[in-house]
């Protein structure tokens, strides 16, 4: 996992025998002349907080849900150095939350999915201000069982990810290649089109309210994982992404979280690259214990 720190010399100014060199992230080196050298950083060096997320899709019970978060917030406890989230299905998110509040768990509640609408004639849907009614603080955009099952574009993806930034919460906007771009050499352009459609009209100010979760789509559900190297490799491409859209300290205090087939066992190999900054578990989600396992390999790789 990464380090935020100085970005770019944009300028230099001398005052009264010092040297101020200024970094684009408003980090600043001092020189003094009486060769005294001394180094202060302003703000302070920034980590990229890790997430960790658990997407539990079309799983769990009124009363599995209720006991999965009650686990969850037990075996989470003492995990400090994390930012997490579960994403319950919509008709558990009430019962969901009650619990996490009530035992005043720093747990967030996502949302699976939304709507871009506001409000009418969509059977089905729901919007943005129902999910913020019951207390959600996060959404999906783009998971690829949307765009693979249900058919979502990328127009639709970047439709609900401005609807998501513009009802004040945040998002997780989801990307990957299937096995057949992969094998046929698309990985990169495939990924970098969704990414760069996915935040097509977002401002630089929402995007510290964007996650991005790459997540091969041959890797979700199947026990496969992209190497902790080609992973990595993804992530670096895509922040330098970010970076040209953005600026880069956009790019670098943007998190990248890594999806597919992530469990206890393999968290840490995987969140090692400089890159990757946590990750969206599916099916290890569903027991509380193995979640906490990948938070902690998170909390392990955070410096
Ligand atoms: P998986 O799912 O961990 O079960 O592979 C990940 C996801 O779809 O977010």
């Amino acid at each position: 996992m990464g380090v935020v720190g100085v970005v770019g010399v944009v300028g230099v100014v001398g005052v009264g025998g010092v040297v101020w060199v200024y970094g684009g992230s408003g980090a600043r080196l001092q020189f003094n002349d009486a060769a005294t050298r001394r180094l202060e950083m302003e703000p302070p060096v920034r980590e990229r907080k890790p997430f960790v997320g658990g997407n539990w899709k079309m799983n769990t019970n009124r009363t599995t849900s209720a006991d999965l978060t009650r686990g969850c917030v037990d075996a989470l406890a003492a995990i400090g150095s994390v930012e997490t989230a579960v994403f319950p299905p919509f008709p558990y998110l009430l019962a969901v939350r009650s619990i996490l509040r009530d035992r005043g768990s720093s747990i967030q509640l996502g949302a699976q999915d939304c709507y871009f609408r506001p409000d009418g004639a969509f059977t089905g849907e729901i919007s943005l201000e129902m999910l913020k009614d019951c207390g959600v603080q996060l959404v999906l955009a783009g998971h690829s069982e949307r765009r693979h099952v249900i058919g979502e574009t990328d127009e639709i993806v970047n439709s609900k990810l401005r609807a998501i930034l513009d009802a004040g919460l945040t998002g997780v906007l989801c990307i990957g290649e299937t096995l057949e771009q992969r094998e046929a050499g698309h990985t990169d352009p495939v990924n970098q089109r969704q990414l760069r459609s996915g935040l097509a009209d977002i401002s630089a100010d929402a995007m510290s309210r964007v996650v991005v979760a790459y997540e091969p789509v041959w890797a979700i559900g199947t026990g496969k994982n992209a190497t902790p190297e080609d992973a990595q490799d993804v992530h670096a491409k895509l922040r330098r992404v970010i970076a040209q859209l953005y600026n880069a300290e956009v790019a670098e205090r943007t998190r990248i979280i890594y999806g597919g087939s992530v469990k206890a066992s393999n968290a840490a190999e995987l969140f090692r690259g400089a890159d990757i900054d946590g990750g969206l578990i599916g099916g290890a989600s569903l027991k509380a214990p193995e979640f906490a396992g990948i938070v902690k390999a998170a909390a392990g790789g955070s410096r």
